[in-house]
């Protein structure tokens, strides 16, 4: 990253912790997201192995988590560079869930993992990264590993990633809409080719 580039990363880090801090997050647990996270447990379960070790990038204060419980895994970590997040998602004391609090671009994993998880993150990591975050990741994916993102409306700058991406092969893709007509997301799961 230029100094450019790290001075806005530095920036937009104060504000989600103020945000987080001040509530204004409390919205992803709303009944007009709830959709998004059920497909994301849905395409978890439909795509990924029994018992699985998932890694959620960008897990914010641990929604994911939460709308995962009764689900059987073997593991979850969740990252995030908001240590106000962190340390709410921390507070819930899930059983096998670990959260840290580093940022996705600094981020190197201890293990592989079975699903890694883009949730509403993807768009907030600087462009002159996403590639190599991606590539770090697929080094970390178990064998039959997948990887599941969810981007809200188009995704617009986001989705070549994935797409256009040689390394990966899309297993399913779909569009969870709401009663607001705006308000709606994409959502893919892909596999390494
Ligand atoms: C819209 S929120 C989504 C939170 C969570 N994935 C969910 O859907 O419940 C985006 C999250 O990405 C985090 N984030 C943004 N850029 C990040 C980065 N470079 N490294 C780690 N986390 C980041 C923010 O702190 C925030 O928690």
């Amino acid at each position: 990253m230029n100094i450019l580039d790290k001075f806005h990363h530095w920036r937009r880090r104060r504000r989600w912790n103020k945000q987080y801090r001040t509530g204004r997050w409390e919205s992803l647990k709303s009944d007009i997201e709830a959709p998004r996270y059920e497909k994301i447990k849905e395409f978890i379960q439909t795509y990924g192995p029994k018992n699985p070790s998932i890694l959620d990038l960008g897990c914010g204060d641990g929604v994911l988590t939460e709308k995962l419980q009764g689900m059987e895994y073997q593991f979850f970590k969740g990252i995030d560079f908001s240590k106000v997040s962190i340390e709410k998602a921390q507070e819930k004391a899930f059983p096998k869930a670990v959260f840290q609090n580093t940022d996705i671009i600094k981020f190197q994993p201890s293990q592989n993992y079975d699903i890694v998880i883009f949730n509403e993150v993807f768009y907030y990591i600087p462009d002159s990264e996403k590639i190599r975050v991606m590539d770090l990741i697929f080094q970390h994916l178990n064998p039959r590993g997948i990887l599941i993102s969810s981007i809200f409306r188009e995704g617009i700058g986001c989705w070549e990633y994935f797409k256009e991406n040689e390394s990966l092969k899309e297993l399913d893709f779909t569009t969870v809409t709401t009663s607001k007509e705006t308000t709606y997301w994409k959502i893919g799961v892909y596999e390494l080719s």
